[in-house]
C-alpha cells in the first residue's frame, strides 16, 4: 500500500529533520530530499509513495546570498500544497515577486505574532500565538495574489498565504516545543491543507530498511559495527532479519568501553542469534593515540582504526558491504549536508577515511532521531534491557578524558563510570535519564585524604535529560544521589580528590565533553 507523503525540502536548516519526525508523529510519512528536487523527481517519488505536501525548511542564509540554496520554482506550479518555514517562507517570496528585506539584525527567540486572519494552517489559532522566530531577512511586500495571515511589530508579514493555491509561509518554526501551538499548526497544514490520511506506523520503517538492505546487499555479504549501544544494536538486528547468516557483527574493543561491556555484548548477541565475533584491538589503538590531545583528531584516529579493523575482519570473510547504526542527529553534528555547520565529527560519520574498501555503507537507521530508534527496538522486539540502554559514543571513554589518553587514566574514568551509573541505576533514575556518566577533566586539584594533603584529579559527573540529543539539559538529581557518587569515587579511587556536576544545559555546552 502507498502510504501519503509529505517530502521536506533541505536547505540546512538546523530543524530540517525535526520538521519530517513531527510529520511522522502525525502518523504520516514524511522524508527529507534535496532543495533543489525537481517536478520530475517528484513524480518518480511518487511511485511509492502518494507525495501530498511539500515544506520548505529554514536555512542559515539570507535570499541576498551568493551563493543561497534556490529550489525549483516550477514546484510552486504543481498543484501540490507548499509550506515556506523561516528562509522557506522568505524564498517563496522572493521567487513569487514580493520583497524581502535583508535583515541587520538577527531576531532570535520566543516573539508573539498577531494572528490576522485564522485559516488554513492557521485554522482555530488565538489573535495572539506565541512562537519561535529565528531569522534575519523579513518579508515585506507580500508576491502579487498573496495575502497576510499573521504579523508581529518587527515582521510585517510573519504569514502569509497564496489567494487561490495552498501555498503558505511562516516566519516562525512551528516544529519546535517553544512554539506553543506549533503543534496544531502543523496539523492543520497536514490534515487540513494537504488533506493526508494518518496511516503510516513506524513499523513500516523496519520493513523499508530491511528491504533496502536486502536489495542492496543481494547475495553478498555484510558486516556491522555493533557497539552495544541501541542504534547499533537496532541495526544489526535489522541487518540480521535482512541478510541472516550472510550478516557478521563485529564489536570492536578499542580500550575505552565500559566495564564489562565486552562479554555482555557478545554474549547478549549470542544468546539472540546473532552471528557475533568481538576484536581485541586495545593495543593498536592505543598505539595510535598515544600523546593525541586534539578532541577532533581522537574522533578521527578511532573512526579510521575502526575502519581498517572491519575491513581486516571483513577481508577474511570477503564481505563487501558495511552496515553502520548511524542516526540521524549523529549526521548532522558532523555537518553531513551541504548547507549546515560541523558541530563535532561523530565517528561513525565523519570521522570515516576517505579511501574505504567497501562497495557502500548502508546506514538504516539515518534519518531517525534516537526515541524513533527505541520505538522500532521494541516492535522488533528486542529485549528491555537493550531498549532503554543509554547511548555510548563510539570513541567511548576516549571522549571522556581530557586532554591526552593514557591507560591509568582510561582505568579511573571506567571505574569512576561505573560507580556513576550503579548509583543512578539503584535508585531508579535510569529510565528517566537521557545519559549518566563520569569526565576525567584536565584539572587537578589539593585535597585531604587521611590527614595528609593529596593532589588529583578532578572527576565531572555529567547527567542529562534528553528527548533527542539535539537539545538536553542537566538533571536535578537529588543531592544525596549525588552525595553517595562523589563519596564513593573520591573512596574508591584515591588519585581523585574533587567530584563536580556539570549544571550547563545543551546548548551552549553538548553532551560529551570532547
Ligand atoms: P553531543 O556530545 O554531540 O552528543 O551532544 C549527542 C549524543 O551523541 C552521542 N555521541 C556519539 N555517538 N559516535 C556516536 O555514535 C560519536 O562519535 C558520538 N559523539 C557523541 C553522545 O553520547 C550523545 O548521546
Amino acid at each position: 500500500m502507498k502510504h501519503d507523503a509529505i517530502l521536506v525540502l533541505d536547505f540546512g536548516g538546523q530543524y530540517c529533520n525535526l520538521i519530517a519526525r513531527r510529520i511522522r508523529e502525525h502518523k504520516v510519512y514524511s522524508e527529507i530530499v534535496p532543495c533543489d528536487i525537481t517536478p520530475q523527481e517528484i513524480n518518480e517519488l511518487n511511485k511509492t509513495m502518494n507525495v501530498k505536501g511539500l515544506v520548505l525548511s529554514g536555512g542559515p542564509w539570507s535570499v541576498y546570498e551568493k551563493d543561497a540554496p534556490k529550489f525549483d520554482s516550477q514546484i510552486l506550479e504543481m498543484g501540490i500544497p507548499i509550506l515556506g518555514l523561516c528562509y522557506g517562507h522568505q524564498m517563496i517570496a522572493y521567487f513569487s515577486n514580493g520583497k524581502v528585506k535583508p535583515g541587520k539584525t538577527k531576531e532570535y527567540g520566543i516573539a508573539f505574532v498577531n494572528i490576522a486572519k485564522s485559516v488554513g494552517i492557521l485554522k482555530e489559532l488565538d489573535p495572539k500565538e506565541k512562537v519561535w522566530m529565528s531569522h534575519g531577512d523579513t518579508v515585506y511586500e507580500l508576491p502579487p495574489n498573496y495575502e497576510m495571515l499573521a504579523y508581529t511589530e518587527s515582521c510585517p508579514i510573519a504569514a502569509f498565504r497564496h489567494k487561490t493555491r495552498q501555498i503558505y509561509g511562516l516566519q516562525w518554526h512551528p516544529e519546535v516545543v517553544h512554539t506553543e501551538n506549533g503543534m496544531k499548526m502543523l496539523h492543520n497544514f497536514i490534515f487540513e491543507v494537504c488533506k493526508c490520511e494518518a496511516n503510516w506506523r513506524p513499523e513500516s520503517l523496519v520493513d523499508k530498511a530491511v528491504k533496502e538492505i536486502r536489495e542492496i546487499v543481494g547475495e553478498g555479504t555484510a558486516i556491522i559495527g555493533l557497539s552495544g549501544g541501541i542504534d547499533s544494536s537496532v541495526a544489526t538486528f535489522m541487518a540480521a532479519k535482512a541478510i541472516g547468516e550472510r550478516l557478521l557483527a563485529i564489536y570492536v574493543d578499542h580500550g575505552f568501553m565500559r566495564l564489562g561491556e565486552t562479554e555482555y555484548v557478545e554474549s547478549t548477541f549470542k544468546r539472540l542469534g546473532v552471528n557475533v565475533i568481538a576484536i581485541h584491538a586495545q593495543e593498536r589503538f592505543f598505539a595510535r593515540l598515544v600523546g593525541v590531545v586534539d578532541p577532533e583528531k581522537k574522533r578521527k584516529i578511532i573512526g579510521e582504526e575502526f575502519i581498517r579493523v572491519f575491513e581486516e575482519a571483513a577481508r577474511k570473510i570477503a564481505a563487501d558491504y558495511l552496515i553502520q547504526g548511524t542516526i540521524y542527529p549523529d549526521r548532522i553534528e558532523s555537518g553531513f549536508r551541504k548547507h549546515s555547520d560541523t558541530i563535532k565529527t561523530h565517528h561513525n560519520v565523519g570521522g570515516l577515511p576517505e579511501d574505504i574498501e567497501f562497495k557502500t555503507i548502508i546506514e538504516p537507521l539515518r534519518d531517525l532521531y534516537k526515541d524513533e530508534v527505541r520505538e522500532v527496538a521494541k516492535i522488533m522486539g528486542l529485549p528491555k534491557e537493550l531498549v532503554t540502554r543509554q547511548p555510548f559514543p563510539g570513541p567511548g571513554l576516549a571522549v571522556r578524558i581530557i586532554g591526552e589518553l593514557t591507560k591509568e587514566k582510561t582505568d579511573l574514568v571506567r571505574k569512576a563510570d561505573k560507580i556513576v551509573t550503579d548509583e543512578i541505576e539503584k535508585v531508579g533514575l535510569g529510565e528517566c535519564l537521557w545519559q549518566y556518566f563520569a569526565v576525567l577533566t584536565k584539572t587537578k586539584s589539593t585535597g585531604v585524604k587521611g590527614d595528609s594533603r593529596a593532589y588529583g584529579y578532578t572527576v565531572a559527573v555529567r547527567i542529562v535529560e534528553s528527548k533527542e540529543a539535539m537539545t538536553a539539559g542537566f538533571a536535578r538529581i537529588p543531592y544525596d544521589v549525588l552525595e553517595r557518587i562523589s563519596t564513593r569515587i573520591t573512596n574508591e579511587l584515591p588519585q581523585v580528590t574533587r567530584v563536580v556536576y556539570d549544571i550547563t544545559h545543551k546548548p551552549p555546552a553538548t553532551i560529551e565533553w570532547e
